[in-house]
């Protein structure tokens, strides 16, 4: 399966929709998250992180690039958020944090990666990833439709493991 649709009608239900994306991820795979502000990425990376056994509260990082979190199975999530750095920023930090490395694949087998805005650094994206576009329904305010595209091995395996 390379796509996958989901219409959600509540922020319980986009944490679920992340819950099940947690517990599918074996580990090295990219989640290039987009949608505007308040469509309910950081919502989703919180499901995921619950999914992924993550304890601790899961906020958006604000003036830094990434949050790392430890799930169960010695997981690492890494949450990068690049909305409010300037593209310089983007790319010093992200060499600072190594986060080139965690993009192309050289990152350890068990790292989840998720960006929100990954639109701002879509040239740093590896080939294989897991887009996933979030949109926001006319009417009811909380209706979202979500979009997943794989674009690779791992994240079409991801997409085909997914129990929803
Ligand atoms: N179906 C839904 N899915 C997700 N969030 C929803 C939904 N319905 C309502 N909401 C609300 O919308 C808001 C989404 O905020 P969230 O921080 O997840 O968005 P975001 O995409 O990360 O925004 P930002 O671009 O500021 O980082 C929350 O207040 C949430 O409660
Ligand atoms: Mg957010």
């Amino acid at each position: 399966m390379q796509a996958l649709r989901i219409d959600v009608r509540s922020s319980y239900e986009m944490q679920r929709i992340g819950e099940l994306i947690g517990k599918a991820v074996q580990g090295g795979e990219v989640l290039a998250l987009y949608g505007d502000l308040g469509a309910g990425k950081t919502t989703l990376v919180q499901g995921i992180a619950a999914g992924m056994g993550v304890d601790a509260r899961v906020t958006s990082p604000t003036f830094i690039l990434l949050n790392e979190y430890t799930g169960a199975a010695g997981r690492r999530l890494v949450h990068v958020d690049t909305y409010r750095l300037a593209e310089e920023i983007i790319l010093a930090e992200a060499a600072t944090f190594g986060l080139e490395d965690l993009l192309t694949g050289e990152f350890g087998a068990k790292d989840v990666v998720a960006i929100e805005w990954a639109d701002r650094i879509e040239a740093l994206l590896p080939d294989d990833v897991l887009r996933i576009e979030i949109t926001a329904g006319d009417d009811d305010p909380d209706v979202r439709t979500i979009r997943m595209t794989a674009s690779g091995e791992r994240s079409t395996l991801l997409l085909e493991n997914l129990q929803i």
